[in-house]
């Protein structure tokens, strides 16, 4: 049984998918151990909370240093014995210590299909502003591994959405959610429990 952290800074749709997905099956042999968030607000903690899932938030204004927040953030998260943590909408940098403590055991999900608009700076609707911007006719969204580096990973998988006339940033963010992150997230969470990757 593959033990799941799911790490959020906002409204947490995408952990909703994960749960819903573990509830009806889409994912199997896994298990969502605990909820973390940088923000006391986040709705996800509610959502974890309604699921009686375990929600804990370690916020950075409870630190004189981001040094000493990264440092409680891993000890919380060594805590629970995780096998694989989920950033969903996470909008923390992950420390470097981390990342080598869980070397190809975190995983993101990105609003656009990588290597376009990503990196610094492309974050929420900032992407799809960027992805209307440029006039792109195909967006979507990936599942990478987290590196050192932003949006930087192997990739795990993809799924391309179509960017349709007189989209705004916000209906087409709702339309890459409900037809791309809401799918790819549960499908590459169930492939690594179930030894897929
Ligand atoms: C999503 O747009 C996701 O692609 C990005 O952050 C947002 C999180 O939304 N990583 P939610 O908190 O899962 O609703």
């Amino acid at each position: 049984m593959l033990r799941v952290g799911v790490l959020v800074s906002g409204g947490g749709t995408n952990l909703q998918a994960i749960l819903d997905a573990v509830d009806n099956g889409t994912i199997t042999n896994a298990k969502i151990e605990v909820v973390i968030s940088n923000n006391a607000g986040a709705y996800a903690l509610e959502r974890a909370k309604n699921h009686n899932v375990a929600a804990e938030c370690v916020s950075p204004k409870n630190y004189a240093t981001r040094e000493e927040f990264n440092e409680a953030l891993l000890d919380k998260i060594d805590s629970y014995n995780l096998d694989l943590i989920v950033l969903a909408g996470f909008l923390v940098k992950i420390p470097e210590s981390m990342i080598a403590k869980y070397r190809n055991k975190i995983v993101n999900i990105h609003p656009s299909l990588i290597p376009s608009f990503c990196g610094v700076g492309y974050y929420g609707l900032k992407v799809h502003e960027a992805a209307l911007a440029r006039g792109v006719k195909l967006t979507g969204a990936t599942v990478h591994f987290v590196d050192e580096g932003m949006d930087s990973g192997p990739i795990i998988l993809q799924k391309a959405v179509e960017v349709l006339p007189g989209d705004t940033p916000e209906i087409l963010q709702r339309r890459v959610m409900e037809q791309a992150e809401w799918i790819l997230l549960p499908q590459a969470i169930d492939m690594i429990a179930n030894g897929k990757i």
